[in-house]
């Protein structure tokens, strides 16, 4: 069996799995459920200095099948008040297994009010920062590392587009120690076609947007971060809802694995049932542990914009005509004659002078008889 122990500021996780802040993580009961269930790390619901009062639906699936694993929200912060977190729940958490994360959000006066106390309960092993704009993230982190010698997160959105980078940096430099990428993205909206109205509650029915959906855009987050500031550990977090997903967000560069969306649909089990499966996927690709695969694919990013012709393998025998590469090809650039499947009699003819190379006629290929002779390069 594979090792996924996962270490983060200094403390061993016997899964590389942090319980992300979101609905599970309401209160000490939550936390303690999702350790049980197998989670290496909780973080809290975000506490702020108001407790929130949620619009009500707050949470809703796609109503498009084409949206899988994907949820919109319009949930705030903590419900509870911050005053309860410090006094009862953070306090219930002494002796907790793995990491504990206290999320404080999300403007730098209520920083400098929950901080402190919230680390004074010594059961916290970081605090996670989360706001709103890319400048209040820094001096959010600024006035929370006044308060306290606790490792910081700071937690980035791709709602600040390719700012969010400057916007790292700084936060680096104001006392943080890693990153937490990315938030729920939007804002969204989805309307029901059968009633015009929106599915969701809250101002503007405007929802936020989790799960499947975002996690290329995570990913693309996680890379970018990874390379850039390579000493600061990052938490790779959103729409990873499957053990491949995980295995694709460490090799892009995460340390540890944030989810919220995953164990939301599919409950608290879903941490062993991935777990196993992760396990399945590493014994059977022979590796020895998760954490070697850190980045692996950092090094394989071009830098450089390649646009050489590709060159196309055809196997016939493989070839069940379905003739998909041949009707959806943009640029009617693919010939295909003899008409038997997977015989010798098939041939594939590319009209290199209509061909762009842009790759659709592969992907759509699901037999696998239309590969590349150079690409990967
Ligand atoms: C219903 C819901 C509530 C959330 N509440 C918070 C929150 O209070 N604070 C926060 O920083 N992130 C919150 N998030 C964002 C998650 O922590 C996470 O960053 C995001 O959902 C992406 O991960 P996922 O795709 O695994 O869900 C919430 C997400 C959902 C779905």
């Amino acid at each position: 069996m594979a090792d996924l122990t996962t270490e983060l500021f200094g403390i061993t996780m016997s899964s590389p799995f942090v319980l992300a802040s979101g609905p599970l993580s309401y209160d000490a009961t939550g936390l303690w459920e999702a350790y049980r269930a197998g989670a290496g790390g909780v973080v809290t619901k975000t506490l702020r200095l108001e407790r929130a009062i949620n619009p009500t639906p707050h949470m809703v699936a796609p109503r498009s099948s084409n949206l899988r694993a994907t949820l919109f929200n319009t949930e705030k912060w903590a419900d509870l008040p911050w005053e309860q977190w410090a006094a009862r729940e953070l306090p219930a958490m002494r002796g907790h297994p793995g990491l504990l994360i206290a999320s404080i959000g999300h403007t730098p006066e209520e920083g400098e009010v929950i901080a402190g106390p919230v680390a004074a309960t010594g059961a916290v092993d970081a605090i996670e920062c989360v706001a709103y704009t890319k400048d209040t993230i820094v001096d959010l982190v600024r006035v929370v590392r006044q308060q306290t010698a606790l490792p910081i997160l700071a937690k980035l959105t791709f709602n600040w587009g390719d700012d969010l980078y400057p916007a790292a940096a700084a936060a680096l430099q104001a006392g943080a120690t890693g990153f937490t990428a990315i938030d729920s993205i939007g804002p969204t909206l989805q309307i029901d076609i059968e009633t015009g109205q929106p599915t969701i509650g809250g101002a503007g029915n405007k929802a936020w947007m989790s799960g499947a959906a975002i996690r290329p855009v995570a990913q693309a987050v996680v890379a970018e971060l990874a390379a850039r500031f390579p000493a600061a550990p990052i938490v790779g977090t959103g729409g990873v809802i499957q053990a491949e997903d995980a295995v694709e967000m460490m090799m892009v560069g995460a340390r540890a694995i944030g989810v919220c969306t995953g164990p939301l649909l599919r409950g608290l089990e879903w941490f062993e049932r991935t777990h196993k499966s992760l396990n399945a996927w590493l014994d059977g690709h022979g590796h020895a542990r998760l954490a070697d695969l850190r980045g692996v694919a950092l090094q394989h990013l071009h830098l450089a914009e390649d646009t050489a012709p590709l060159t196309f393998v055809f196997e016939p025998l493989k070839c069940t005509k379905c003739d998909l590469c041949v009707v959806l090809c943009p640029y009617d650039a693919r010939l295909m004659a003899g008409d038997k499947p997977k015989t010798p009699d098939l041939q594939q003819i590319l009209l290199e002078d209509r061909c762009r190379y842009c790759g659709l006629c592969v992907e759509v290929c699901k037999p696998g008889a239309l590969t590349y002779g150079n690409w990967p390069r």
